[in-house]
């Protein structure tokens, strides 16, 4: 069980409604340096807003979220921004790249927003590493749409972020791709120490994950161990 005075990340008591409809009612979520955690349930279950709401994108209508014991709602917009752009990695369900970059300025940016050094060794070992070198040069419209989702993943992870938010990041990909994400995100939870948030419906990566955590009428209701391998099948 997560010990809160170790948590990266904190969601306590989280209310979301839309239109009067309640997404998320109550919902507490602890996330550990270090810890990967699988986000599951069924489609509309609340996964996305949940993640956002996590990410500082989407400011809960009661509850809170917090990060290293931060109230990321009660900063400053200014220094939120800040804060992500050093603190966190996401991935959106579906891409948001920038269309006037190339791939590997979409990928470089976080490095450079942050004032990091090694720009071009680091983009290049995580191109290379999602298989994305030779798409350098070219613009988000010009690449597939699995090639956008991993030069998303890469963006999300080249600045070594203490909590990676992604949402269903391997939805359009192959099973080798799927695997090749899997591994880089079991690899920046062990190796780098960052917290994983990985909503999914794809049980072979929910697998690779310390824990699972399933969105039911807007809470979680179970916080597993171990998942049962089912050879892939979906939630
Ligand atoms: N901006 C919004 N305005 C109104 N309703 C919204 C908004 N965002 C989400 N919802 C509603 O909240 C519910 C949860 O949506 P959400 O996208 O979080 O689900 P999800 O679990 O990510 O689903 P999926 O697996 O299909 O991606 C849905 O009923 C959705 O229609
Ligand atoms: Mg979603």
């Amino acid at each position: 069980m997560a010990n809160q005075e170790s948590a990266v990340l904190r969601l306590d008591d989280v209310s979301i409604s839309f239109d009067d409809q309640a997404t998320l009612t109550s919902a507490d979520l602890t996330l550990e340096k270090g810890e990967f955690v699988a986000l599951v349930g069924p489609s509309g279950s609340g996964k996305s807003t949940l993640l956002r709401c996590a990410a500082g994108l989407l400011p809960p209508d009661s509850g809170r979220v917090l990060f290293a014991a931060e109230s990321l709602y009660r900063l400053r917009p200014a220094d939120r921004t800040a804060l992500r752009a050093r603190r966190f990695g996401f991935v959106a369900q579906h891409g948001d790249l920038i269309d006037e970059l190339t791939v590997r300025e979409n990928i470089q940016l976080p490095l450079e927003l942050n004032g990091m050094p090694d720009i071009g060794l680091r983009t290049g070992q995580i191109m290379r590493m999602l298989g994305l070198d030779h798409l350098s040069k070219r613009h988000p419209w010009q690449i597939s749409g699995g090639e956008r989702q991993r030069t998303a993943i890469a963006r999300a992870l080249v600045h070594h972020p203490d909590v990676l938010f992604a949402d269903e990041p391997t939805g359009a990909l192959d099973a080798a791709s799927s695997e090749i994400v899997a591994d880089l995100l079991v690899t920046a939870a062990r190796r780098h120490g960052t917290a994983v948030l990985l909503a999914t419906h794809d049980l072979r990566i929910a697998e690779r994950a310390d824990r699972v955590a399933t969105l039911t009428n807007g809470r979680i209701v179970a916080s597993e161990e171990v998942l049962t391998p089912d050879g892939g099948a979906r939630l």
